[in-house]
């Protein structure tokens, strides 16, 4: 290479490094990042969405260009063989021109509108591509800003579809169940399924007579089917806006005990599969709730939703709980559990209402609730787990592994509920009570998308000291911080 070509290439490297500095900065700087991927207009001179969130660990899934508002889901449950068929109506605001945007939806979909105008679409896999018809052949279908709205018409049966991921189907019998983090709601509506884009929720499930059908939410129905007479029908609503994978729907034999307590409705579902005992057993733990809900209020602020509930299925779930806004879901094993209890709603406030900006944040999901729930459970000292695991766990090199800023997709559901939690506690060490304390509270009171980024960022600016290495060590190393006070370790 002559020196000529080597100066070239150097300053080519150099500028191409630059440039990505700079973006990276440039994000890292503005704060809450809504980050939907850059639009392309393609030779037909169609605007287009970007066809997913672009998340790092899950970049297909939602869709880019738009927030959701509001869903509306109908969804007949009468049908044979567990088949679906519903209709959805989707209420979002455009944040680019757009003719051409994504949802998911895994079943099959027979029409779809937009504002009330037949849409092209295409299918594949869990991917739904909806083209609006311009009304103006010189101007995008819909303009950036613009309010707008999907109906989608669909069915099919959720059984064999495949998300990539956990399972999130359970079938007994006749019943079924549809719930699952990362993702579980595109088995039944169509949806922007990422939990950037929350949003309030309306679902009215028609079930045969005397079957039940329970969902996130409030119970705000139940009773004959206005439109079809010999039908039940099901409604349930979100009204603070929420993530899509903290829903669910059931259809099966419950029991179901509704009531109101502290200000607030509350339901209680548990499946009649389980034996006298065990029902008994399981809506007792339940009614626990309130309760939880007032201790946890102590220290994260108020509630932030206007019902409460829990809900307990007969078949053995791959997960203990799911944190499903406002009527939790929970393995009938875990059963009795209060720390479990206390976990599921203290994400009302972590997860479901200070929600993910992107699911390499999930620390802020996992460890700062699994924080509130050793601050709660009954017999649970938070110093003394520190202990545990800090000291307990100086040589395990699995549990200082991986960074909890990048535990990647395998990993992101392991060391959030123990080296998490440790993490927290060294934090308040770090901190003092009189600052992590009402630190802790504001941060479950300010509602929307939150990155990692941006909670280390309020934690440095709650304290006057500088956080920047404590963050570093905790959360970007694979190897245990060293024992000292910048790093929040107590001496012993
Ligand atoms: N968010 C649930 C909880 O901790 C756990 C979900 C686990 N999901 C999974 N794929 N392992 O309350
Ligand atoms: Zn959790």
């Amino acid at each position: 290479m002559s020196l000529t070509q080597r100066f070239w290439l150097v300053l080519t490297a150099v500028l191409v490094v630059t440039v990505l500095v700079l973006a990276t900065l440039g994000d890292r700087l503005s704060g809450v990042r809504t980050p939907s991927p850059a639009s392309t207009t393609t030779p037909d001179g169609l605007v287009r969405g970007a066809p997913g969130m672009g998340d790092p660990y899950l970049p297909e899934a939602g869709g880019g260009g738009y927030d959701v508002q509001h869903y509306d889901v109908t969804v007949d449950a009468t049908l044979l063989a567990r088949e679906l068929r519903g209709s959805a109506t989707v209420t979002a605001v455009a944040r680019q021109d757009l003719d051409e945007f994504h949802l998911d939806l895994l079943l099959r979909v027979g029409r779809v509108s937009v504002n009330g105008v037949p849409a092209r679409f295409t299918q594949s896999r869990d991917d739904l591509a909806i083209t609006a018809t311009r009304t103006d052949p010189g101007r995008p279908a819909i303009a950036s800003g613009a309010a707008f709205t999907v109906a989608v018409d669909y069915e099919g049966s959720p059984e064999g579809a495949s998300l990539p991921g956990t399972p999130a189907y359970y079938r007994t019998g006749e019943d079924f169940l549809i719930a699952g983090e990362p993702r579980a709601a595109s088995l039944w509506f169509p949806v922007n399924d990422h939990p950037r884009d929350a949003a309030t929720m309306r679902f009215a499930v028609r079930v045969p007579r005397g079957v039940e059908a329970i969902c996130a939410g409030r119970l705000t129905g139940r009773g004959p089917d206005p439109d079809h007479p010999g039908a039940d029908r099901w409604v349930w609503q979100v009204d603070a806006p929420t993530v899509s994978y903290a829903t669910f729907l059931a259809v099966g034999q419950y029991r179901v005990e509704q009531g109101r307590t502290d200000g607030r409705p509350f339901v209680y579902s548990v499946s009649t599969r389980l034996t006298a005992a065990e029902q008994t057993r399981a809506l007792r733990w339940l009614r626990k709730t309130p309760a939880a809900i007032r201790k946890l209020e102590t220290h994260l602020g108020p509630y932030p939703f206007s019902g409460m509930g829990g809900f307990v299925p007969s078949a053995e779930l791959n997960w203990g709980g799911l944190e499903v806004a406002m009527n939790p879901v929970y393995d009938p094993r875990a059963v009795g559990t209060e720390s479990l209890l206390n976990h599921e709603l203290a994400h009302m406030w972590f997860g479901d209402t200070v929600t993910l900006a992107e699911w390499n944040d999930m620390f802020n999901n996992e460890s700062l609730t699994s924080y509130a729930e050793w601050l709660v459970t009954t017999g649970s000292s938070p110093a003394v787990n520190f202990d545990e695991y800090y000291f307990g766990s100086a040589r395990s090199d699995r549990f200082w592994r991986p960074a909890l800023s990048d535990p990647g997709l395998n990993e992101l559901f392991v060391r959030v509920y123990d080296r998490g939690p440790t993490v927290v506690h060294a934090l308040r060490n770090r901190m003092g009570d009189s600052t992590f304390f009402p630190f802790f509270r504001s941060w479950a009171q300010q509602h929307g998308p939150r990155s990692l980024e941006d909670f280390r960022r309020a934690a440095d600016e709650a304290t006057p000291e500088d956080l920047t290495g404590f963050f570093a060590e905790w959360l970007d190393q694979t190897d245990r911080p060293e024992p000292t006070a910048e790093n929040g370790v107590p001496k012993r």
